[in-house]
């Protein structure tokens, strides 16, 4: 596929790509944010692994797989600004804050401080490690709407205390698609003395990342959302500073053979006998988007993503929680919905208010419109977030916008 200048606001110019996806042509998919398909060509590739790992598994595992592992982590690392040598693969961005959780020195008295705005899950590993280290895992409350990068900054920093160790931020959050001012964070941090996790999973091919220049502590991510990559691939950044403390999860080998450990990650190359097929396939993904021009995959996917909330924004007159800018926002799209005027649908009966899947809405589009689109709710309010990639186009948009002013009209 050779690069073309492609009008990001005309549908007619990405057709081409739709056929690089393989998606059942009873959805329409407006997902990519939580699981991301990826392109026919990268499921070959992932699967030319698979084939060579089971046609001859001794010659693949002992022979080819430590440099094929090399070599794609050295295009990872070009791709994410940094270094091979300051990465591990990790089957996604949960495994690798886990990495990060049980090996961040804590002490009783220590606070770790996550935004009000962090991955349900994430939250749930801080609060373990809290609890297993007698510190203290605390949240503060960002200010809504998101008016100013200095502001968010502000808020951060004012709950932070002599205490604090540890910041755990989303680079792009879950719940509320919004980019958040990691650098800003970070260069505050660094100045204080505290070190940065960032949970980037929907960050990377979404915005341009360069880990070196934002001088986070610990990155992690998934590489199977905007990138694209099989599922089952993610990685996990650690600074050189930390890196001599951080454990495997699963000691066994490390490289091959056992007598050349030298640095932190050979520990993280043989975890036990698996397929690695997933974490060689990403080279694959990254190619596709290049080709495709990262650049224009960015504008096209954001221009979709404003549409969508211009479209979503005259359902009601609620205001979404930030500006249209794309500062703020890249290929998702994040709107306030009225609530639910249904009886048996009230937020009270949901038990977890971060787990899309239990949303009676999201249930609804699904069943009625053939829509994947999650609803979340956030301090109350329930939003719709609808992710937009090169599959998508303006008429899946409409339609949803369609079939949703029906649902709410009828008091979903
Ligand atoms: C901000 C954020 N962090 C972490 C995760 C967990 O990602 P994974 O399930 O790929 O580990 C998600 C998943 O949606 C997420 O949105």
């Amino acid at each position: 596929m050779k690069e073309l200048v492609r009008d990001p606001a005309d549908d007619s110019a990405w057709t081409d790509l739709k056929s690089c996806w393989r998606i059942r042509a009873d959805t329409t998919y407006l997902n990519h944010g939580s699981f991301g398909p990826s392109p026919i060509v990268v499921q070959e590739a992932f699967r030319r692994w698979q084939d060579a790992l089971f046609a001859q598994p001794m010659d693949f595992l002992v022979r080819q797989f430590e440099p094929a592992w090399l070599a794609a982590r050295g295009q990872l690392a070009t791709f994410v600004g940094t270094a091979g040598s300051n990465l591990i693969f990790v089957e996604n961005a949960t495994a690798g804050m886990n990495i990060v959780a049980d090996s961040f020195p804590l002490a009783a008295g220590d606070e770790v401080l996550l935004t009000d705005h962090e991955y349900g899950a994430v939250e749930r590993i801080w609060r373990r490690a809290s609890e297993r280290t007698g510190a203290q895992s605390r949240t503060v409350v960002l200010p809504l709407p998101l008016a100013s990068l200095e502001e968010t900054v502000d808020a951060v920093f004012a709950a932070t205390s002599e205490r604090t160790r540890l910041i755990v931020v989303s680079h792009i959050t879950s719940p509320t698609a919004v980019i958040l001012p990691v650098a800003e964070i970070c260069r505050e941090a660094r100045r204080r003395g505290i070190a940065v996790a960032i949970d980037g999973p929907h960050a990377i091919a979404q915005v341009p990342l360069s880990i070196d220049e934002l001088g986070c502590d610990f990155y992690a991510a998934s590489c199977h959302k905007w990138l694209s990559a099989p599922l089952g691939s993610g990685f996990l950044y650690v600074a050189p500073r930390w890196q001599a403390l951080v454990r495997p999860p699963v000691l066994s080998w490390g490289r091959i053979p056992p007598t050349r450990i030298e640095s932190w990650s050979d520990e993280f190359v043989w975890a036990g006998t698996r397929d690695p097929s997933a974490y060689l396939a990403i080279p694959a993904a990254i190619e596709f988007l290049e080709q495709v021009g990262l650049a224009a995959f960015r504008q096209r996917t954001h221009w979709l993503a404003r549409y969508a909330r211009r479209r979503l924004c005259e359902l009601s007159d609620l205001p979404p929680i930030t500006a249209d800018d794309p500062a703020w926002y890249g290929s998702m799209a994040h709107v306030p919905l009225p609530p639910s005027t249904a009886r048996g649908v009230t937020s009270e009966q949901r038990p977890d208010e971060t787990c899309p899947i239990s949303n009676p809405l999201q249930n609804t589009i699904w069943r009625e419109l053939a829509i994947e689109v999650p609803i979340v709710e956030f301090r109350g309010t329930r939003y719709i977030r609808v992710s937009c990639h090169l599959y998508n186009d303006t008429a899946q948009i409409e339609r949803l916008a369609a079939g949703l002013a029906k649902l709410l009209a009828a008091g979903h």
